[in-house]
């Protein structure tokens, strides 16, 4: 009988320390840092501007990457920013990506400039439709990035 009590208080005991470690660990994760909406746009805006000058440049394999950054991007939206309302408007952006990818795979030049135009107005027809429409979208005039070689090949000395 004394046994059973002591087991059981000491059964007890654990949980308490479990549920500690629990609540402890819940508060970790509530307040693990992540990314917001905003964040992963920014994201998608540099790997929109790079995909123009790939795209332009003919640089096929660097339109894929750059192309397949755009959707990771996606993905993680839809992972970590479910709870925005904004979210549900992604599925919009699926066909003109897919269009482009395959014109991508094509080498085409000329259906790479109408499925980029295309893109692009997607962008802003999402921002218009969450009442983003100051966020204006455009093909870029002058690259961001002077120190990356759109043109393919080996790098040029
Ligand atoms: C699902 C709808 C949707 C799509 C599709 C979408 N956006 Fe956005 N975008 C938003 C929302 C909502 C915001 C505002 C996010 C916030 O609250 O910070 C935004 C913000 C932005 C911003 C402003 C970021 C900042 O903080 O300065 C840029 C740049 C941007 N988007 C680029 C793009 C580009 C480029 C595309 C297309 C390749 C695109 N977006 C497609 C909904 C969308």
């Amino acid at each position: 009988m004394l046994c059973l009590l002591a087991c059981t208080r000491h059964h007890s005991e654990n949980e308490k320390l479990l549920n500690a470690r629990i609540d402890s660990l819940q508060k970790m994760i509530d307040n693990a840092y992540r990314p917001g909406l905003g964040e992963f746009m920014s994201s998608i805006q540099l790997h929109h501007e790079k995909l123009w000058f790939a795209g332009k440049n003919a640089n096929w394999k660097l339109a894929a990457f750059e192309i397949n950054e755009i959707r990771e991007d996606l993905t993680d939206i839809n992972r970590y920013c479910s709870d925005r309302p904004e979210t549900h408007f992604m599925p919009m952006i699926i066909p003109p990506l897919d269009s482009l990818t395959k014109y991508i795979q094509q080498e085409n030049s000329s259906s790479f400039k109408q499925g980029y135009l295309i893109l692009t107005n997607t962008c802003n027809s999402c921002h218009q439709a969450t009442k983003h429409e100051f966020n204006v979208i455009r093909v870029p005039a002058t690259s961001s990035f002077p120190d990356q070689d759109f043109e393919p090949g080996t790098p040029k000395k």
